[in-house]
């Protein structure tokens, strides 16, 4: 199914975002996004760190979910455990129909493929392009040149950094950093996306930028699972929110807000 995009809006300042749609990404026939489901999870950090204590909650094929709460209280646990960074203590977690939960170490760049991560630090490679960075995702995953020069332009495109590829992170705004590693994350197609804090590190406008661009991401059919602790954004999204206080679920609510003072 196309559906039609939201015209942009934002500052002049703003780098030009092309439309998702005609670039024909992510509207391949074959393209399902995945639910997420968290069922009794906890997770200790020896020697007895409750990061998480019973969290159970289902994220639909196609939702953008934001996970919020105060620093400590599991946020960045949650991400890890979807991307197989950590393993649950207990509980169960599945990824569409796949149990990751006792993940084998081989299938992880499996998961991988599936579930592109984005970090608040971005961690480009200061010595690369903007264009290398990216090359460099599938290059590790032992893809062609071909398909290489094929796929980096298409994605730099797609977070409207098309004119950007030669230029090295030091020579980009944190904002356009920001979007080299969510084109990082774009590579493989993902039918999830992990964003922990994406916008920590940037001013309000630029972070508006970004949250604008999962949520064209998230037009697609992406299901979009945004950690921040940032009440403005939260707020501003009329999506669903689940709150975490010290590693449960305080509150999940459908067009939420962040409620902690
Ligand atoms: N690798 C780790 N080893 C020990 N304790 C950890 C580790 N990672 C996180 N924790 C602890 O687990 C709790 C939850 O952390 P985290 O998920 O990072 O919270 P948040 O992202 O919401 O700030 C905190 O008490 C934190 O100190
Ligand atoms: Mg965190």
């Amino acid at each position: 199914m196309r559906r039609s995009l939201r015209s942009v809006r934002g500052p002049p300042s703003a780098p030009p975002v092309e439309s998702l749609a005609p670039l024909g990404w992510f509207d391949a026939a074959w393209y399902n996004p995945i639910m997420i489901t968290f069922k009794n999870v906890t997770k200790e950090y020896p020697p007895k760190t409750h990061a998480l204590a019973g969290v159970s909650f289902r994220i639909e094929a196609g939702e953008f979910v934001s996970i919020t709460g105060q620093s400590g209280s599991g946020k960045s646990t949650v991400a890890k455990l979807i991307f197989a960074e950590e393993k649950p203590t207990s509980g169960h977690i599945h990824i569409g129909d796949w149990d990751i939960s006792n993940i084998r170490h081989s299938d992880i760049p499996i998961l991988r493929r599936q579930i592109g991560v984005v970090f608040q630090d971005f961690k480009l490679l200061p010595k690369k392009t903007a264009f290398e960075n990216v090359a460099f995702a599938l290059e590790v995953a032992g893809e062609s040149s071909k398909r290489i020069r094929d796929v980096v332009p298409h994605v730099l495109k797609i977070v409207g950094l098309g004119e950007k590829g030669g230029r090295y992170p030091r020579q980009l705004s944190g904002g356009e950093q920001q979007r080299v590693s969510i084109a990082r994350a774009l590579v493989h197609r993902p039918k999830i996306i992990v964003a922990d804090e994406p916008t920590g590190n940037l001013d309000a406008i630029t972070a508006r930028e970004i949250i604008e661009l999962f949520t064209r991401i998230n037009d697609f059919g992406t299901t979009i699972v945004l950690v921040t602790h940032d009440r403005d954004i939260v707020n501003g999204l009329h999506r669903r929110v689940i709150t975490l206080r010290e590693g449960k679920v305080a509150s999940d609510a459908e067009k939420g807000k962040y409620l902690l003072a």
